[in-house]
């Protein structure tokens, strides 16, 4: 898309999805079009300081049934940037506690004029469930282990800024494959782009089946450091986890946490991502976290360009009429 498209503020016509359940079903066009859009917004709004007017009317209410920093702030953040008004719908406080289904929660706050749900919730496939029964657009903010595709678009967004092209670079994906569904959403986007991947933790987190998709496995990440251009330093889900995958923290963060030992061994460019939460001395060394490669608060940052994109693809007015190739919106992003 351009940046003509953008001003004339109208979806472009080959997006067509009113949802953003995962990046799974997304074809590689689709994924370069929501960065495109990214860096359209990023620069129309001053690294997204600036509001725009383009969402003016429309409702967006965050749905979040697990715990977020990052995710909810950035969503609601997006959204006021855009124009649209917010509400941010409090699961413990609701009727849900007297009963009412799930669904029926959604439907009430669909009849009260929402155009939008932003969901999160520890059960794979809710947003998916929710868009089956809605029709207003639902957007996934993290379903339990399944996708989290906005992490995995801004993750991809942040490598790309830096890298220019994701074809032929190495991304190693290390810690809790299992359980992440940053890993799952990062996957999907980084094949599609032609990025090599290389899964690595434990074996216990890091099953052989994956080579089944096409990706590298390794168990051992000294082996993997030299030869990657970024690494994405996954979190320990202990929250998703039955039983210790490993028998002991110290243990794992001797094998697999990233250290200025293991930064010296390196390409001296090598990017250096987490999507947060981090923990300090498990996943990365303190020192590893704050250092000129750390590109983590960049992530955080560059996901409201991502989320506003994401918004107003999903949200955006869709043009019906066009006449001399422009389309009959009204408002102006610029
Ligand atoms: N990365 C991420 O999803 O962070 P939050 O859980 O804080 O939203």
């Amino acid at each position: 898309m351009s940046t003509a498209a953008l001003a004339h503020e109208t979806v472009p016509s080959h997006w067509r999805h009113r949802h953003l359940l995962d990046l799974e079903r997304l074809t590689p066009d689709e994924i370069r079009t929501l960065l495109d859009t990214a860096t359209l917004f990023k620069e129309a709004t001053d690294g997204c300081r600036r509001k725009l007017s383009v969402l003016n009317g429309t409702t967006i209410v965050t749905l979040f049934f697990e715990n977020s920093t990052r995710t909810k702030t950035s969503f609601a953040l997006a959204a006021r940037r855009l124009g649209a008004d917010v509400i941010d719908f409090s699961a413990s406080s609701s009727s849900l506690s007297k009963g009412e289904s799930f669904i029926d929660t959604a439907k009430n706050l669909e009849a009260m004029g929402v155009d939008a749900a932003v969901v999160r919730h520890q059960t794979p496939g809710t947003p998916h469930l929710l868009a089956q029964h809605l029709s207003v657009g639902v957007i996934n903010a993290g379903d339990g282990p399944h996708e989290h595709p906005t992490q995995g678009l801004l993750d991809i967004f942040t490598i790309k800024e830096r890298l220019g092209d994701l074809a032929g670079a190495t991304v190693g994906l290390v810690g809790d494959i299992a359980h992440s569904r940053t890993a799952r959403s990062n996957l999907w986007g980084l094949m599609k782009l032609g990025a090599k991947v290389i899964l690595c933790g434990p074996p216990t987190l890091v099953s052989e089946r994956w080579r089944e998709l096409g990706v590298e496995v390794s168990h051992d990440l000294d082996a993997i450091v030299p030869r990657c251009d970024v690494l994405n330093l996954l979190r320990i889900q202990f929250e998703r986890q039955n039983t210790r995958p490993f028998p002991s923290v110290r243990e794992y963060a001797h094998l697999y946490a990233m250290t200025r030992d293991r930064l010296k061994r390196a390409k001296k460019d090598l990017l250096i991502l987490a999507p947060g939460p981090i923990n300090r001395g498990v996943e990365v060394t303190a020192e590893v976290a704050d250092c000129p490669q750390s590109l983590i608060l960049g992530q955080v940052a560059n996901g409201l360009a991502v989320r506003m994109a994401v918004l107003w693809l999903t949200c955006g007015p869709r043009s019906t009429t066009r006449t001399g190739g422009e389309s009959s919106s009204a408002t102006r992003i610029y």
